[in-house]
C-alpha cells in the first residue's frame, strides 16, 4: 500500500506459457482419470493388496524383543561334521547333516493338550475342517566354508493309523528348504516363528503375480519393499516323493561365497488326514531332511571332481480355479520371457544368455492327471522340459526326475518362455476347485533344476526370488479375509 502497484508478473509470453503448461497438466490429469476409471475394478485389488502387504511387513508382525527375533532352530544330527570349523570333517570326502523339526504338536491350534496348543490353524475352504498348518525353523548350523549339497533325503515320521489297523499315516504334505542371505536368524523384518509369515513365504522377496500388469503393477510394486535378508526356494519334498540325489557333476552350492545360500530354513506344511480331530489322537511330529555335503576345494576341478552349480526355479499359479464336473480340463499358464530374464539376470549374463534345465519336479494334487512344461521360443513350442503322462499325486511322481537327453541339451535362452500345463479330472468334485493347501484343493506347479548357475552373482533372483508365479483368478490371490480364513490363502512352497 502506498508503494505503487507492483509490476505485473505476467508478460504476454508468460501467459502463453502458463496456458500451455495448464493445457499439458489438464491433459495429464485427463489421461490419468481415464486410466483410473478404466482400471476402477482394480482399485479393490489395490486396497486389498496394500492391506496384505502392510500386514506382512508391519513391525506388528514381528516380535519386538531381540531374544524373540532369533528364529526357532532345528534339531541337528550329523556324521563327520566339524562344528567348530563349520565344514565337513577330515574323516571322509562327504558328511551329512540331518535337520529335524523340534517335536511339533499336531492338533488344532484352538485345542490345548497338556497345556500345549496345536499347530493346525488353516481351515479347509471345502470341508470347513481345520486340517493344515505351517512350521518354519532355521537349520541350526553355521556354514563356514562352501559345500556342495549332493543329496537331500526326506525323513518323515509315520504313525499307526487308528482307522486302518496295520496301516500307517504321515502328516507332512511338503517339506521345503529355503536358502537365505546371512542374518535370517536375527532379522527384525519378519519372524519365522510367526505362522502367517511362515505359511505365506513372507521371508522370501515378495512379488506380484506375473499377470498383474500396467498401471496397477507399477503402483503396487512401489508398495513392496526390497527384503533383506531374504530367502530363495531350495530343495523340496512333497508327500510320496523320493530323495533327490544329484549325479557326480552336479551340486547345489551353499556357504559363505554364495549370494543367497548362507543359511537354511526348513518349512513344513502339515496336512492332517480327513476327520483327524474325531478319529485320530494328537501326535508330536519331528520330521526332517538329511543332506549330504561335500566340501568345495580348489583342487577338485583339476582332479575331475568339479561340479556345475544347480539353480532352481519354482513355477506356480496361486489363482487356480478349476470348474467342477469336467473329466478332462486343461489349465495352462505362461511364465513370460521378461520374468525369466529378470529372475535369471545374473546367470544369463554369466553364461552367454543360456541356462540348461536338467531335472524337474512336477506337483499337483489328487485331481491332477497329467503335467508338462512347454518350452517356447518366439511364441512357438520348441520342446518340453518334463512331462508326466499319467500323474499320481502323493506318489513317486512327486520326485525330481532327470530330463531325457534331447531336453537336457536344449538350452533355455534369454527371450524364451515357459508354459506349465495341468490336465485335471474334476468330475468327482462337488464344487469348483481352487488353489490351496488343504484337502480338495489343487496345485499346478513345477520346480526346474538347471545348469549354468552362478550362486555368487547377486543379480539373480532379485525382484521375484526364484519363485515365478502367476495368479489366474486374481481375486483368489488378493483375498483379505480375516483370521483363519486369511491363512487359507497360504502360499505353500
Ligand atoms: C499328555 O500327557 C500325558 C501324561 O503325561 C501323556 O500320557 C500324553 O501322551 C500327553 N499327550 C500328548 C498329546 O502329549
Amino acid at each position: 500500500m502506498g508503494k505503487g502497484v507492483p509490476p505485473s508478473r505476467w508478460s504476454p509470453l508468460g501467459s502463453l506459457l502458463a496456458v500451455a503448461v495448464g493445457f499439458v497438466l489438464a491433459a495429464l490429469v485427463w489421461v490419468n482419470v481415464v486410466g483410473l476409471v478404466r482400471e476402477r475394478a482394480s482399485q479393490a485389488q489395490v486396497d486389498l493388496y496394500r492391506h496384505q502387504t502392510a500386514r506382512l511387513y508391519s513391525m506388528e508382525t514381528g516380535p519386538q524383543s531381540r531374544s524373540r527375533w532369533t528364529a526357532r532352530r532345528s534339531l541337528v544330527e550329523s556324521e563327520n561334521w566339524d562344528e567348530e570349523r563349520g565344514r565337513c570333517g577330515d574323516e571322509a570326502e562327504t558328511c551329512s547333516l540331518t535337520f529335524r523339526l523340534p517335536p511339533q504338536p499336531v492338533w488344532d491350534s484352538s485345542r490345548f493338550v497338556n497345556r500345549t496348543a496345536g499347530i493346525l490353524d488353516i481351515t479347509s475352504p471345502q470341508t470347513g475342517e481345520v486340517d493344515a498348518g505351517f512350521v518354519c525353523v532355521l537349520a541350526d548350523v553355521v556354514l563356514r566354508e562352501d559345500h556342495w549339497i549332493t543329496s537331500a533325503e526326506p525323513l518323515i515320521d509315520v504313525f499307526p493309523d487308528p482307522t486302518k489297523p496295520g496301516a500307517s499315516f504321515d502328516l507332512v504334505h511338503h517339506m521345503d528348504f529355503f536358502f537365505c542371505e546371512a542374518g535370517t536368524s536375527t532379522t527384525r523384518r519378519y519372524s519365522l516363528d510367526d505362522p502367517y509369515v511362515c505359511s505365506h513365504d513372507a521371508f522370501v522377496q515378495n512379488s506380484l503375480p506375473l499377470n498383474v500388469k500396467g498401471r496397477v503393477r507399477k503402483f503396487l510394486e512401489m508398495t513392496i519393499p526390497e527384503l533383506h535378508p531374504s530367502c530363495i526356494f531350495g530343495a523340496v519334498y512333497d508327500r510320496g516323493g523320493a530323495a533327490l540325489s544329484l549325479p557326480q557333476d552336479l551340486g547345489i552350492l551353499v556357504g559363505p561365497s554364495t549370494a543367497r545360500a548362507r543359511e537354511i530354513v526348513l518349512q513344513a506344511h502339515y496336512l492332517a488326514p480327513l476327520g483327524f480331530s474325531e478319529a485320530y489322537s494328537p501326535v508330536w511330529d519331528s520330521s526332517g531332511f538329511k543332506i549330504t555335503l561335500r566340501r568345495v576345494r580348489p583342487r577338485d576341478s583339476a582332479a575331475g571332481q568339479g561340479k556345475h552349480a544347480v539353480g532352481l526355479l519354482a513355477l506356480n499359479d496361486y489363482g487356480l480355479n478349476y470348474p467342477k464336473g469336467r473329466s478332462r480340463h486343461t489349465h495352462s499358464y505362461l511364465i513370460e520371457e521378461a520374468a525369466l530374464r529378470d529372475s535369471l539376470k545374473g546367470d544369463f549374463a554369466d553364461f552367454g544368455g543360456e541356462v540348461q534345465p536338467v531335472a524337474v519336479h512336477l506337483h499337483g494334487h489328487s485331481l491332477t492327471k497329467r503335467i508338462w512344461i512347454d518350452h517356447l521360443r518366439g511364441g512357438a513350442k520348441v520342446g518340453e522340459f518334463g512331462r508326466i503322462q499319467s500323474y499320481d499325486a502323493h506318489s513317486e511322481d512327486q520326485s525330481f526326475f532327470f530330463l531325457p537327453p534331447q531336453d537336457a541339451s536344449r538350452p533355455l535362452r534369454s527371450g524364451d518362455s515357459l508354459r506349465v500345463n495341468c490336465e485335471v479330472d474334476t468330475s468327482s468334485a462337488g464344487r469348483d476347485v481352487f488353489y490351496g493347501v488343504s484337502h480338495f484343493t489343487e496345485m499346478c506347479s513345477a520346480v526346474v533344476a538347471y545348469k549354468n548357475h552362478n550362486p555368487a552373482n547377486p543379480s539373480n533372483y532379485v525382484k521375484t526370488a526364484n519363485i515365478l508365479s502367476t495368479c489366474t483368478d486374481i481375486s483368489r490371490c488378493f483375498s483379505a479375509g480375516k483370521g483363519k480364513e486369511e491363512q487359507g490363502g497360504a502360499r505353500g512352497g
